[in-house]
């Protein structure tokens, strides 16, 4: 038997994805159509002997627990929620609810960060990790040297792929090689956070009876029990012949900003045409829409037929598009309406919000820039004829005049 454990964090972090996690979890923020954390649920649902899922997180248990029993139902697997009661880390939160997570007896857990979007391999991952014979397997993929910095930077044997050393965000380059947040665990690593949290108590008593030290960095070390899966864990275990590396060749991203949700929206997308082609809008027939390439469309969504839509375009539940609208490139939210003849490129709509008559809200579609996309946030209202470009619009604003480049607040 096997269980998944998926990180989904809490409300102190993600706030790089301001202003969509105002009012919701940034794990339940929608990419294809499909809040974030579906789609790694989707990955686990995929492994033979799957026993349970786990959601571990500091969020309120209310903001899961709908989702919980109605992908529970959908699935046919236990999908649980287990809230902390304070942020433990990513190895940490894994630790505090082991007694639960171990209680189906599996043989194997797989660990993943619910704001990675990838093709999410587990089974061959799964095979590689017996192959190897250690405690853990991390997936692993190549980027550009100069993007590498921004996440673990790992070296790994060329043969055996072994983890021989591991870097977490360095300053200075180490490798392009870079942890992917997706992991497969023996239940040796709850001995493996076990010793790392004995070694920090003693370290913190020495701490305590050195008084120079405590007057020198009083708030420098960490709780015993906050223990990071990276700094913690996989730096001290490199090279020790207990941890692997599985490479993937599919795409990967991660996703910290609204620009980059947009992105992985479309990647998704792609996807579901091998996964779930019928979650695609199709466009056939005189009475629907034009579509063009990869476009999701809630079965509440009234589109007109004169809409042209797409490519990677996904439209939430209970949305109106009007005649003649043009979507390309955009995540239109829940209650949303666009009205006739009004244009949307490289931008999501936030919830509740208005596009008026002949209005356009667009971007030049830089993924990494801060205002590369527009956003609006919940609630807010472009009147007609109004022209927005790369701007963020904060929830319940009236925009009468058009805006480029800015943030309204
Ligand atoms: N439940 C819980 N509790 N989840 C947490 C906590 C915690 O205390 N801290 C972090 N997480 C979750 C986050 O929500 C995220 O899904 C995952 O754990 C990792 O978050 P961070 O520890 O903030 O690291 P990161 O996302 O900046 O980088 C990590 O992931 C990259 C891949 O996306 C690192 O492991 C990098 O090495 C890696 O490249």
């Amino acid at each position: 038997k096997v269980v998944a454990v998926i990180m989904v964090g809490g409300p102190t972090k993600g706030t790089r994805f301001r202003p969509l996690s105002f009012n919701t979890p940034k794990p339940l923020f929608p990419l294809a159509g499909q809040p974030m954390v579906h789609h790694p649920i989707s990955a686990c649902k995929r492994l033979p002997n799957l026993a349970h899922i786990f959601l571990i997180g500091f969020y309120e248990e209310r903001e899961f627990a709908l989702y919980v029993s109605s992908i529970s139902n959908e699935l046919k697997v236990p999908v649980r929620y287990l809230k902390e009661d304070k942020p433990h880390g990513s190895a940490g939160g894994l630790y505090y609810f082991r007694n639960i997570i171990m209680e189906d007896n599996p043989s194997h857990i797989f660990l993943l960060n619910c704001d990675v979007c990838c093709s999410f391999p587990l089974t061959e991952m799964l095979e590689a990790h017996k192959r190897y014979g250690g405690m853990g397997t991390v997936l692993v993929i190549k980027v550009s040297a100069e993007s590498a910095n921004q996440f673990g930077e790992l070296v790994a044997d060329t043969i055996t792929n072994e983890l021989l050393h591991y870097t977490e965000k360095p300053e200075t380059f180490v490798s392009d090689l870079i942890n992917c947040g997706v992991y497969i665990f023996t239940r040796d690593i709850f001995t493996a956070i076990q010793e790392v949290s004995t070694h920090r108590e003693g370290q913190a008593n020495i701490r305590h009876l050195s008084s120079f030290e405590t007057l020198q960095s009083p708030t420098r070390a960490l709780p015993v029990d906050f223990i990071r899966l990276d700094q913690d864990i996989l730096s001290p275990f490199a090279g020790k012949k207990q941890l692997y590396t599985y490479e993937t060749m599919d795409f990967w991203e991660q996703i910290k900003t609204p620009g980059m949700s947009l992105k992985c929206s479309g990647l998704y997308l792609a996807q579901f045409r091998f996964t779930s082609p019928h979650l695609l809008a199709a466009g056939d027939g005189t009475k629907s829409a034009t579509i063009v390439g990869d476009v999701y469309v809630h079965p509440s969504a009234k589109v007109h037929p004169t809409a042209k839509i797409g490519p990677n375009v996904s439209i939430s539940a209970n949305v109106r598009v009007g005649a003649g609208v043009r979507l390309i490139s955009c995540i239109i939210l829940d209650d949303v309406e666009v009205q006739e003849n009004a244009v949307v490129i490289n931008s999501i709509v936030g919830w509740k919000s208005s596009v008026g008559k002949w209005s356009r809200v667009q971007a030049d579609g830089d993924y990494n820039a801060k205002l590369g996309i527009t956003i609006l946030g919940e609630a807010v209202t472009v009147e007609d004829e109004v022209v927005v470009i790369n701007s963020i619009v904060l929830p319940n604003k009236t925009l009468n005049l058009s805006v480029q480049e800015e943030i309204i607040l």
